[in-house]
């Protein structure tokens, strides 16, 4: 876990020099859900996953993530994240199977 704890600090540190909203959306997924989204269903890019969820709303999807379910704690099991961080990131996940 240390070095995922790096690789936040310097993702952060690349935040705070590119701030704009899409950017911040990746840095925050690869920061604290691409461990699992890359690697579990549903997997980032994979449409045949996210369609059933597309259709639940982007809101709807960021409460569930606020929440937990299933494997996924509540906040990603990162409480420092805020709403609107986890709606960037929900964002970022959803632009991919775009
Ligand atoms: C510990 C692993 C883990 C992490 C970290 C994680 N997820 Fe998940 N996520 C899951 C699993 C597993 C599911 C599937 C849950 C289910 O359908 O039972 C899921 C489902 C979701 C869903 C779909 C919810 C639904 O209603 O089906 C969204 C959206 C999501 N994750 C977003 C995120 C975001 C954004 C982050 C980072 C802030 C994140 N996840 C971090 C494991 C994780």
């Amino acid at each position: 876990m240390r070095s995922l704890r790096d690789t936040s600090l310097a993702l952060l540190a690349l935040l705070a020099a590119d701030p704009t909203a899409a950017a911040e959306g990746e840095q925050i997924y690869v920061k604290a859900c691409a461990m699992c989204h890359n690697a579990m269903p549903p997997k980032l890019g994979d449409k045949k996953a996210w369609e059933p969820r597309l259709q639940q709303g982007k809101e709807a999807l960021v409460a569930t993530v606020i929440k937990g379910k299933g494997a996924m704690p509540p906040k990603a099991g990162n409480p420092a994240l805020s709403e609107k961080d986890i709606e960037a990131a929900v964002d970022y996940m959803l632009n991919q199977v775009k």
